[in-house]
């Protein structure tokens, strides 16, 4: 029989997931609905050999030295943006992540903010409710339509490809835009532009006031990538000044964002809480993923699904 580890995990997971690590492991679940506190994962992480973590969790240098018996990082998520995957590999512990089983749930996400924002839909059903829905009006409310719109897709990998295909379904011209394209050039003259890029030194606030006022007045703008992708100064500027025409965002800088965050005062934006991956069948996948790279680790396997080496 081989030696049942300790591993510490900071939330429920849904699915039976945590079930299959509970019958080979000794598993400590953080408790709380909320994610634990920089202390109290340095706690939780203090006698792990395992730590299954969320993009919520900031895994740094300073968790990772509380950590002396640490073997494995599992996180459930395909983006490992809050793990120091640099920290953990110099150490010589791998970090695992779930690609491929949200995919299809982003994706489908992202085309919902892309319809949501091409045909104004947070101010149509916000009027609706301010009773300023007055009659039907020929000229008001008026929108992008898709066929043969211009879709710039900012980073092609999984997602962005997945998104890619839902768009040409709808007539789009799809533009895949990656690392050694002209993203100005493919800012100026799309119609709509969906982020779909890990976020990263290079990344961060890609979307910036150049990148906006290059974009056109008429051309919405999706983010299901990281939240900062985007300098949300600059769009909130863009939305209110009108360099574009709207934004949907599923993610933020920082997360949850204030309600009273300057951001949210342009009518021109729909704002979600990092839903891309909230279906059934995608968070149990993730689970499972999760599981089986912490179950390989611990096992001094190579991790079924591995994080992307650390840059450079
Ligand atoms: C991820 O997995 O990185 C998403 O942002 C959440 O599912």
């Amino acid at each position: 029989m081989t030696a049942r580890d300790n591993c510490f995990v900071t939330r429920r997971l849904p699915g039976a997931a945590l079930e299959r690590l509970a019958a080979a492991h000794d598993v400590t679940v953080w408790p709380g609905e909320l994610p634990p506190s920089a202390a109290d994962l340095r706690t939780g992480v203090g006698d792990a050999e395992g730590l299954l973590c969320l993009l919520t969790d900031g895994v740094d240098a300073a968790v990772l030295d509380a950590a002396p018996r640490l073997r494995v990082i599992s996180n459930f998520a395909v983006g490992c943006d809050n793990i120091d995957v640099a920290a953990a590999t110099a150490r010589g512990i791998p970090v695992g992540v779930t690609p491929d089983v949200l995919t299809d749930a982003t994706a489908d996400l992202s085309l919902a903010l892309l319809l949501a924002a091409a045909r104004r839909l947070p101010e149509a059903a916000a009027a609706v409710r301010a009773g300023a829905w007055r009659t039907w009006e020929p000229a008001r409310w008026l929108g992008l339509e898709l066929r043969d719109a211009e879709l710039a897709i900012v980073g092609p990998g999984r997602i962005g490809c997945a998104v890619a295909k839902r768009a040409a379904a709808f007539g789009m011209r799809v533009h895949l835009v990656g690392r050694g394209d002209d993203l100005l050039a493919a800012l100026a003259t799309a119609d709509a532009v969906s982020l779909h890029l890990p976020l990263s030194a290079a990344t961060r606030h890609l979307i910036d006031e150049r990148a906006l006022r290059t974009m056109r007045p008429s051309a919405v703008l999706v983010n299901t990538g990281r939240g900062a992708l985007i300098d949300q100064r600059a769009l909130r500027r863009a939305l209110v000044e009108g360099w574009i025409a709207a934004a949907a965002l599923d993610v933020t800088e920082p997360e949850p964002l204030p309600p009273n965050d300057p951001l949210l005062e342009a009518p021109n934006l729909l704002v979600l809480p990092h839903i891309g991956s909230a279906t059934v069948a995608a968070r149990e996948r993730m689970a499972d993923r999760a599981v089986d790279n912490l179950i390989a680790g611990l096992a001094g396997e190579p991790l079924p699904y591995p994080a992307a080496p650390p840059a450079g």
